[in-house]
């Protein structure tokens, strides 16, 4: 009775748990469609290498067509004791074609086979992510462009620095996301490799031409090495690091919306459709949206370790370890899709309370720098206007009020280089319409960074 592919040699049946331990097409069957478009590139090039027939490859592409109708169609009998996706898909073909199906693996092993299935998957999973990550950044440039003139309090420390626009910040995010899309696109290069030909570990001694499955399948390369090609996973591993970094950024955006849309800040509200309320406190919205995703952000930099630790220890060429790697990886790819989704819509919905926004501004002495400035262009040495202008922010705190309240006789008493036109860099506007410098948060230079990242959004 054979009960598994490989089972001639072995005089007892595998033990239950184990079967259930080492079997992995409850979660590789995400698989089949790649796998199929594998075979498929596989049994063309044997055909036109004459190492099947053609009738051979007709029955397999027919046999094929079928299971993937029942795949599809979610009628597809996956079992256990076939242990993944690829014995699975195999042994179906022969029972629909018969001895073409059990051709199909000639040169071939399931270790290049999984290889092979992983990176084309993860290269679609790339593009569809990019493909989020750039309406992301779309939506975060056009409410920057909203918000080229609203300002709001720049922090340091978490303490009011500098009067910045909303704009200017909201670009901050759209820059750490293009390089994030920098990123995956350069892992996508090392992603998009043939293992197929490596075989088992050493190559194979039949005839095979590599370099047409490659164009078949869109590669832009083949593995040089075939104990690379089986046990490398470089590029999952490189994959989910950019992923943590695209969560990690995420996280951060996460972190300012819930300080943000808290009362005791107050500088925007979430759509309602992203926040839930609270079973005991009536007035409560949470913005459980990005509270998640900063969450969800530890699983995925925990992926990112498990894949690291799965390979650490291998010795070459493949082992069964490497079936550990696809959970983490279609967790990667899943959580990442679902939140960039989830945020671009969301950050399109924020509403911005300018004025709030503005009066924060206000409260922490943020145009103290600036005083500084007018005094250094004035004449005195930078270290000499910061000791005068620390003296005008005491005295302002003494009597609660702000420095552009301070009258021009108050700020003359503090050092008489002040004149009149003081109160132009004292106010909130004119500080940020200052900064006009390449990378500044003066509004015109907003406007130019929105017209760049709409040109790059656009080709
Ligand atoms: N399910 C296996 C994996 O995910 C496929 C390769 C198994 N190869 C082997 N010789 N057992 O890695």
């Amino acid at each position: 009775r054979k009960q598994q592919a490989w089972s001639a040699l072995f005089s007892e049946p595998v033990d239950a748990l184990v079967q259930r331990y080492t079997a992995s097409v409850g979660f590789d069957k995400r698989l089949a469609r790649f796998d199929i478009q594998g075979s498929l590139a596989h049994a063309r090039m044997l055909a036109a290498q004459h190492i099947i027939s053609s009738q051979d490859l007709a029955d397999i592409e027919r046999g094929m067509g079928l299971i993937a109708e029942d795949i599809a169609a979610g009628r597809f009998d996956w079992k256990l004791e076939l242990e993944d996706v690829h014995l699975n898909i195999e042994a179906r073909l022969t029972q629909l074609v018969g001895d073409a199906g059990k051709r199909l693996h000639t040169g071939r092993s399931r270790n290049d086979q999984v290889a092979t299935d992983i990176r084309l998957w993860l290269r679609d999973a790339i593009d569809r992510i990019q493909a989020v990550l750039r309406a992301l950044r779309a939506v975060l440039v056009d409410v920057a462009e909203a918000n080229a003139d609203t300002i709001m309090p720049g922090f340091t420390h978490l303490q009011v620095a500098q009067p910045v626009t909303f704009g200017h910040h909201l670009l901050a995010y759209v820059e750490m996301f293009g390089r994030d899309a920098e990123r995956l696109a350069d892992c996508r290069r090392r992603v998009n490799r043939l293992p197929l030909g490596a075989a088992a570990l050493a190559g194979t001694s039949y005839a095979l031409d590599r370099a047409s499955v490659a164009r078949e399948l869109g590669f832009e390369a083949i593995s040089q090495n075939s104990l690379d090609a089986v046990s490398d996973r470089d590029f999952a591993i490189e994959f989910c690091a950019a992923a943590s970094l695209i969560m990690v950024h995420v996280s951060r955006l996460s972190e300012e919306l819930v300080l943000w849309m808290s009362p005791a800040y107050g500088f925007i509200d979430l759509p309602d459709r992203y926040c839930t309320g609270s079973s005991i406190m009536p007035q409560k919205k949470n913005p459980d949206v990005p509270e998640l995703a900063r969450g969800k952000t530890g699983r995925v930099v925990g992926h990112l370790s498990a894949l690291l630790v799965l390979m650490k220890g291998q010795p070459l060429a493949y082992n069964k370890d490497n079936q550990e790697d696809k959970e983490p990886l279609f967790d990667t790819a899943d959580t990442l899709l679902d939140t960039l989704t989830l945020f671009a819509d969301m950050v399109r919905g924020i509403r911005v309370n300018g004025e709030a926004m503005e009066k924060a501004a206000r409260r922490g002495y943020a145009t103290a720098t600036d005083l500084a400035d007018y005094l250094v262009k004035k004449g005195l040495p930078f270290r000499d206007a910061h000791e005068v202008v620390a003296h005008a922010v005491r005295d302002c705190t003494q009597h609660g009020c702000d420095l552009s309240e301070l009258s021009l006789a108050e700020l003359q008493r503090l050092h008489p280089a002040v004149q009149a036109d003081v109160f132009e860099v004292l106010t909130l506007h004119g500080s940020a319409q200052s900064r006009n410098i390449l990378g500044g948060t003066a509004p015109q230079q907003v406007r130019a960074q929105i017209a760049r990242l709409r040109a790059e959004l656009a080709g």
